[in-house]
């Protein structure tokens, strides 16, 4: 299906409320843009898409995403430089997540090329939403829901493919204290830890709020089966540096592929540290913690960014992460990769997508 950008069918908002937004204090999500992009799936095939004022919908209280949970979703960013250059980070990897998750909850695909056409013909509508002070941008969240209203437990037959985007700042305001989790659990093998599913987020709540009532900001979930390797923290993953070395659990079935994840990987590399990808047990947090040779901890996602975590909770007892400084790994990293989103840094990986030039 060809979608132009130029094609899709614009109905503008009477009066903007870019004008109520206090830049300087965005937080994140509190704020959703002027416009949001639709697309329905009847009949076998995705309609044509419209941008339309951000409201409320007329939805059926019967549609299958909200009895049987057929929802998932993406989180994105768009940048705008000094120059007014206008771009996405890596869309294309996005995109092939979606797919993943779409699969894996039996809902119909979304063609890249309208994934991308409609992502980019919204953000040029609310181009003046983006942020361009440091460490804020253009929250992108496109997601695909069961519109069909049904009660029988079925996979449905009609869908909405939606985009908001929000304009955010930090996603954290504080470097963050996380509890390794030894009861609950929030995916197993097998089930759709790996799918950006709105249900891995519903039943991560719970635990999340028992952990912060014990003054804890965040889970760190293990595998469901012993409790004894570190799977992600839900809002994110994870990454370590022990013995000079940076360490990360490696890609299962039960967490999340993160596009962040991957960039720092990758940039791993020019920042001259030795990486692995592979199980992390809690006892060897524990033993390096002992040993003094955990140096650095720290969760990477597209809303997290870089985020440095403080201290973490094994078994009973907090261990603290030493102070980090400009020589660190992760602010060196979390540098180079703000660079590179803002053009200040060549672009070598292609990453940077192309809105507006
Ligand atoms: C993201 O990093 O985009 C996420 O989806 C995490 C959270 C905001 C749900």
């Amino acid at each position: 299906m060809a979608v132009l950008t130029e094609s899709i069918q614009v109905e503008r908002v009477a009066k903007s409320r870019l004008s109520s937004i206090d830049f300087n204090n965005l937080g994140f999500g509190a704020h959703i843009s002027d416009h949001m992009l639709v697309v329905d799936y009847k009949d076998g095939q995705w309609k044509e898409p419209k941008i339309q004022p951000y409201g409320n919908l007329d939805l059926s209280p019967a549609m299958l995403a909200l009895h049987y949970g057929q929802s998932v979703f993406e989180g994105m960013k768009a940048f705008k430089n000094d120059a007014g250059v206008i771009t996405i980070f890596r869309p294309e990897r996005h995109h092939k997540r979606l797919l993943k998750s779409l699969e894996r909850m039996c809902m119909p695909a979304v063609p890249e090329e309208l994934f991308l056409n409609c992502l980019s013909a919204l953000i040029e509508v609310d181009a003046d939403w983006i942020p361009t002070t440091e460490g804020s941008s253009l929250y992108l969240r496109p997601f695909v829901f069961a519109s069909e209203a049904k009660l029988g437990v079925k996979v449905a037959d009609e869908y909405k493919f939606i985009i908001l985007t929000s304009p955010v700042g930090p996603y954290f305001a504080k470097p963050v204290r996380v509890k390794v989790e030894e009861e609950f659990v929030r995916a197993a093998e097998g089930g759709t830890g790996f799918a950006k599913c709105a249900g891995n987020y519903g039943g991560a709540f719970y635990p999340t709020m028992l952990a912060q009532k014990q003054g804890f900001d965040q889970v760190l979930w293990t595998d469901a089966k012993d409790h004894a390797y570190i799977d992600e923290s839900g809002a994110m993953n994870v990454m370590f540096v022990i013995d000079g070395k940076l360490i990360t659990p490696k890609l299962s079935t039960s967490l999340l592929d993160g596009v962040t994840r991957d960039s720092i990987l990758v940039l791993s590399k020019s920042l001259e540290i030795e990486k692995e990808e592979r199980r992390v047990s809690v006892a060897e947090l524990q033993e390096a913690f002992k040993k003094g040779t955990i140096t650095e901890a720290f969760g990477v996602g597209t809303a997290a960014v870089v985020s440095q975590i403080a201290m973490i909770h094994i078994h009973g007892v907090d261990n603290n992460l030493p102070a980090v400084d400009v020589n660190s790994f992760q602010l060196r990293v979390k540098k180079k990769l703000n660079e590179i989103r803002m053009g200040l840094s060549p672009d070598v990986h292609g990453w940077n997508y192309l809105v507006r030039g």
